[in-house]
């Protein structure tokens, strides 16, 4: 029997690292956590109080409100991966909207929201055998990992995967915005106080840029394989 690790994928917005970690978990049987779902659902949550817009963010009713967010992933059959659940209510499709993503970054940067999600993401690794991906999770959340690996892309690149993304599912949404809001994300990301966006010291870089899916997949497999047997 082989071992079940913990994989930590970390990088930048856009890169392509839910993709490898929901493949990763179906060929491994492996759980698959989306921490950025969770960020996301926050800020969904915080959106639909008023305590964050474009202008404002009231920290403090956020923080006070914390206790009243519940968040469970429900694995869908059909889709092969879990959906996200905020109070019960699924909110898969409206997180992963232009307008969530432009103010995600700025509730993910609130130490108490970090704290809460953390936690909950810790417990989860209790679980044996689990993938999770974003962005402080071979830094802080899983420093033990067996496995970690940090994804980057081109700006440029990016923003083509994810505008592709939203055009096709039925969004809305203009090229230059994606692209200002992909860089303005790993700004924000990567220089906020608390658990920034870095790589952390062993894990291993992939810039997927000019790296087809398959390509990458294969060589991540060989680095799990030589980890589990
Ligand atoms: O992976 P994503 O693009 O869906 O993540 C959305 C945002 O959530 C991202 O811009 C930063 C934040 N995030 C974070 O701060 N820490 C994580 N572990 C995951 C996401």
């Amino acid at each position: 029997m082989s071992n079940k690790i913990i994989i930590a994928i970390d990088g930048f917005s856009s890169t392509g690292k839910s993709t490898i970690a929901k493949l990763l978990a179906k060929k491994y049987n492996y759980i698959y956590v989306d921490t950025g779902a969770m960020y996301r659902a926050v800020t969904l949550f915080a959106m639909n109080n008023n305590f964050v817009s474009k202008t404002s963010l009231d920290k403090e009713a956020l923080i006070l409100h914390l206790k009243n967010i519940s968040l469970t992933f429900k694995f869908n059959k059909e889709l092969g991966f879990a959906e996200m659940f905020l109070n019960n209510e699924n909110v898969e499709k409206e997180i992963r909207t232009l307008e969530v993503s432009q103010l995600v970054s700025k509730v993910a940067a609130i130490s108490e929201v970090r704290k809460k999600l953390v936690a909950e993401q810790q417990l989860m690794g209790n679980e044996s055998g689990i993938v999770m991906d974003g962005r402080d999770i071979g830094t802080v959340v899983f420093p033990n990992a067996e496995l970690k690996l940090f994804m980057t892309a081109s700006a440029d690149k990016r923003a083509t995967r994810r505008y592709k993304e939203l055009i096709d599912r039925g969004d809305k949404v203009e090229f230059n915005d994606i692209l200002f809001n992909v860089e303005e994300r790993d700004r924000i990301d990567s220089t906020r106080e608390d658990s920034p966006l870095m790589k952390a010291d062993d894990a291993i870089s992939f810039d997927n840029s000019d790296m087809g899916i398959t390509e990458q997949f294969d060589r991540i497999c060989a680095l799990v394989d030589r980890r589990i047997s």
